[in-house]
């Protein structure tokens, strides 16, 4: 059946399960799909129905509509029938501005967003310089590396970890598994990381309350103990865990993924090593290339709407493949979508988002890789993969896509 033909019960079967084989070539599949059209019914891997935006234009309209909401209570039967616990402190992701709509959302990124602004992030340059260039030490002496392992994971979780308040110990380590942790469906391990760290962190607010530090995490205490009562303490942990599980693997992934493309691409690494001071264009060119979040979060539709020619009901579940609509700004990009150009002009991407949901921490995603990857680059100037890039295995499941390890050779 051709896109946009038969019955509205025909338009509502899904077109395709996203599978582990899916994920592990997704853009190729989505560039599939962006030529039948820009709206999708699929299946995800949980076994829940939704809609999918694959195309820059619909996307952008899909992020901004008044009826596309975080609200999931009219879909509640939808995601209860497979097994999907919503919006509940206390587990995943719940109580936090990216799972709020208007007012609670405003209120709850106002508070968190003073920490964020780019003057602010600019000031923790040099300290992201010093963690990189200990990993990038740490590296040296060995020629090879999981670089996932040994740089692209541990350099996000420490930043995120410092800017928090969270002391250095053996929790750190864990919080790589304990964030895997995503909305939706949990596994029984997945819930018991989430659990874990949820209470790690609300132990570190109840010992900061007593002790409080030069860190976000007693700022937002502070606000708490306003006495205009802005911040109930479930919200308090919703938006610890959220800057947590935000902060962390989205820029693992991306660092790995521009990486892997780098790879592909060795002229594009050389000229980046000989003209440093296209690296800020360069990190544009990389989001809108191969980011690391590669669907949206869940979107529940108020209201019957339209969109890409598809009759869409109250109910309804409606994600964004950000990475596919990335692609496909090829008017605004100047062409050649497919491959990676850090000369292109300023690219237009959506890896960050849109609308109220754009992401906090983008200055900071920005400047960690500008500092990795051009660190990286000028450090290990033969720096290669030490495997078949075509077999490296993909994460299978959720809505990030990254490489499940990276092994490079260098000298
Ligand atoms: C929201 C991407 C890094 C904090 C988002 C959204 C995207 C995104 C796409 C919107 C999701 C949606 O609308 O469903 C990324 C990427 C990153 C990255 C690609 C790295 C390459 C970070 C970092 C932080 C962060 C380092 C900070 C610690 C947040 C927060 C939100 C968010 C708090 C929710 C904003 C809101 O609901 O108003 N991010 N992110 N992100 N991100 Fe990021």
């Amino acid at each position: 059946m051709s896109y946009g033909s038969g019955t509205e019960v025909d338009q509502r079967r899904p077109a395709l399960t996203i599978t582990p084989e899916f994920k592990a070539d997704s853009l190729r599949r989505y560039a599939e799909l962006r030529a039948q059209g820009p709206v999708h019914r699929v299946r995800f891997g949980s076994g829940l129905e939704a809609w999918v935006v694959v195309s820059y234009e619909e996307a952008r309209i899909a992020l901004t509509h008044p009826a596309l909401l975080k609200d999931s209570t009219p879909a509640e039967k939808a995601l209860a029938a497979v097994g999907f616990i919503m919006n509940k402190p206390g587990v995943g992701l719940g109580g936090n501005m990216l799972e709020s709509d208007p007012p609670t959302h405003t209120r709850l990124r106002r508070l968190v967003a003073g920490a964020f602004s780019p003057r602010r992030i600019q000031q923790l340059g040099p300290r992201i310089q010093q963690i990189t260039d200990d990993l990038l030490d740490a590296m040296a002496p060995q020629g090879e590396v999981d670089l996932v392992e040994a740089f692209t994971g541990p350099l996000p979780i420490t930043v995120i970890c410092e800017l928090l308040g969270v002391p250095e110990g053996p929790e750190r380590r864990d919080f790589r598994s304990w964030t895997s942790a995503t909305l939706g469906r949990l596994s029984d391990e997945q819930r018991a990381a989430a659990l874990k760290l949820n209470q790690y962190l609300a132990a570190l607010i109840e010992h900061k309350r007593s002790e409080p530090g030069d860190d976000l995490l007693s700022a937002l205490i502070a606000v708490q103990n306003q006495e205009d009562g802005q911040l109930t303490q479930a919200e308090l942990l919703g938006t610890a865990v959220l800057l947590v599980v935000a902060g962390h693997d989205t820029t693992v992934n991306l660092l790995a993924n521009t990486m892997i493309g780098l790879f592909r691409q060795p002229e594009q690494a050389d000229l980046l090593r000989g003209r440093p001071e296209l690296m800020a264009t360069a990190v544009e060119e990389f989001l809108r290339y191969d980011s690391s979040v590669e669907l949206s979060t869940n979107r529940y539709v108020a209201e019957d709407l339209e969109l890409g020619g598809r009759q869409i009901r109250r109910g309804d579940v409606v994600a964004v493949a950000l990475g596919s609509a990335s692609r496909d700004a090829p008017q605004q990009n100047g062409g050649e979508p497919d491959v990676i150009d850090v000369e292109r002009a300023a690219a237009r991407h959506i890896a960050f988002g849109h609308g109220i949901h754009h992401c906090l921490g983008a200055p900071l995603a920005r400047l960690e890789a500008f500092i990795a990857i051009g660190s990286l680059l000028r450090r290990f100037p033969d720096l290669r993969p030490a495997a078949d890039l075509p077999g490296l295995s993909w994460t299978p499941t959720g809505m990030m896509r990254g490489p499940l390890s990276l092994p490079v050779r260098f000298t």
